[in-house]
């Protein structure tokens, strides 16, 4: 399901309530709600909106679980990181225990840090394939999403869970989630922004080809749901 709004702010207002449905859902009918967030300015931008009183408030942030889709190989203060991102917009305004938060680790080798993780969400999840209840997700203008790039060694992992991935774009190396898991999630919601984006959301939501090109095309969840939250300009092209 595609959904537009007229800017990225009614997005992220949108955005933060559909966080609230979500997790209030989860936390009544199973317990518990685990979330993976994703890096980048429009995640950003709905992360700051969810910290607000008027939507955090409406949460039980004990039965509230925060993982990560993927992270830059950098330590967690640096400017960089996506964990350090998310504790800048949301996570020192919300009532969390510290224990409810799963960082991507900072070890020796992004590998190192690959594997431990896997080894943390086996642990919390204890499934064949972990059911995250909300994924949210990011694309970028050469239709990567989380941190599988096209090339990128990520793309064809079928048994790991959390995998090391280089990208051909400067910068450090990642740590992703693979597609196995993106696609067991119970709702993943791409939030997209901005012109420069246009192109790519119609090469993936109306594509000419049923090849699947590129990275965000393959986030196609098994018995999940799959949301598109787009702002008009991100949308030109297709709506
Ligand atoms: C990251 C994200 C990445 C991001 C997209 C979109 O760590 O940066 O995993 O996939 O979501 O690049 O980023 P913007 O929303 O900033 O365009």
């Amino acid at each position: 399901m595609n959904k537009v709004y007229q800017d990225i702010h009614e997005l992220c207002v949108a955005g933060a309530n559909l966080f609230v449905e979500e997790a209030q859902k989860a936390i009544v009918t199973r317990g518990r709600f685990s979330v993976a967030l994703s890096g980048g300015s429009t995640p950003r931008q709905l992360f700051e909106e969810i910290a607000k009183k008027e939507w955090h408030e409406k949460l039980d942030w004990h039965k509230i679980f925060i993982f990560w889709g993927d992270e830059r190989f950098v330590p967690a203060d640096d400017p960089q990181s996506n964990q350090k991102m998310a504790w800048e917009s949301l996570l020192r305004y919300v009532p969390i225990p510290e224990e409810n938060v799963f960082p991507i680790p900072f070890t020796e080798t992004a590998a190192k840090s690959a594997e431990q993780y896997e080894r943390v969400l086996k642990q919390f999840f204890a499934d064949s394939w972990p059911q995250i209840d909300l994924v949210l997700l990011g694309l970028g203008p050469d239709g990567h999403t989380a941190s599988l790039f096209p090339g990128s060694n990520a793309l064809n992992e079928e048994k790991r869970w959390v995998c090391p991935s280089k990208t051909k774009a400067p910068g450090p190396e990642r740590i992703t989630l693979t597609f196995p898991v993106l696609n067991h999630a119970g709702l993943v919601c791409f939030m997209v922004t901005g012109k420069e984006k246009a192109e790519m959301v119609k090469e993936i939501l109306k594509p000419v080809s049923a090849e699947l090109i590129y990275p965000a095309q393959r986030i196609q969840p098994l018995n999940g749901r799959l949301i598109w939250l787009l702002d008009e300009a991100a949308a030109k092209l297709i709506s």
